[in-house]
């Protein structure tokens, strides 16, 4: 990230999902009769997912509007919000008088198994980026927690010496993090908690839930490897 966001410090800038915020019950969203049983409750349901995401399409139309973007979307629990802030960005792209070429690849990262991170981050299938050469790269994230992936992407991104890199994450968990590693847009803030749904995984399973959710002890009990 080139600049650091203009934002108090401590805070993330995004929605901030307090530490006692219990979610909504289940039985008031619609979700896969599959998941019965697999999850606690709904913590942010989709359609505000899609509400803040329009917003900070926004932001980033206003900062980066200027110039062509390459979306850099970071796979695989980026997919859904890539594809909606890109779809948003667009849309507003179409309404404005500033239509922005926008060009979207894709990077994989792995680190996770079970709910804990295994401090092995893998780049798969990383492949020559130097077309980011002078370009503005937006990095599409789902979720940071303590900015150690992060940190290690951009670096990675920045090898490929970028004019200007951004990044958005969806999520922000409220955990000790690295400052610096922290998105320039940020969806919401939340607390320490496992979440999935909207494309984030346990283990591969829940990515086909919209609503982020809380995993119930028993979800992670049936799905651990
Ligand atoms: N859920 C899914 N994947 C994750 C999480 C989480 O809470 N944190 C880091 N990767
Ligand atoms: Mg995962």
């Amino acid at each position: 990230m080139a600049e650091p966001a203009a934002r108090p410090e401590g805070t993330s800038g995004g929605i901030v999902i307090k530490d006692d915020w219990p979610g909504y019950e289940l039985d008031l969203f619609s979700y896969p009769a599959h998941y019965c049983g697999d999850l606690d409750c709904v913590f942010i349901p989709h359609g505000v997912i899609m509400d803040r995401t329009e917003r900070l399409a926004r932001n980033i139309m206003d900062d980066l509007g200027d110039h062509d973007i390459v979306v850099l979307c970071v796979l695989k629990g980026g997919y859904r919000f890539c594809v909606d802030l890109v779809d948003r960005i667009k849309s507003l792209s179409r309404n404005s008088d500033r239509s922005i070429p926008m060009r979207v690849h894709f990077i994989r990262l792995k680190s996770y198994l079970n709910d804990q991170s295994t401090e092995d981050l893998h780049i798969l299938g990383a492949e020559d980026l130097s077309f980011l050469a002078g370009k503005n790269v937006l990095i599409v994230e789902a979720i940071v927690g303590t900015g150690k992936t992060m940190e290690t992407l951009l670096k990675y991104v920045e090898a490929f010496r970028p004019k200007l890199i951004k990044v958005a994450g969806l999520l922000v968990k409220r955990v000790p993090h690295n400052a610096a590693c922290l998105p320039d847009y940020v969806g919401f803030e939340i607390p320490d908690r496992f979440v999935v749904g909207y494309a984030l995984d346990y283990n591969e399973y829940f990515r086909d839930l919209t609503h982020i959710c809380v995993i119930s002890k028993s979800g992670k009990m049936k799905y651990k490897i």
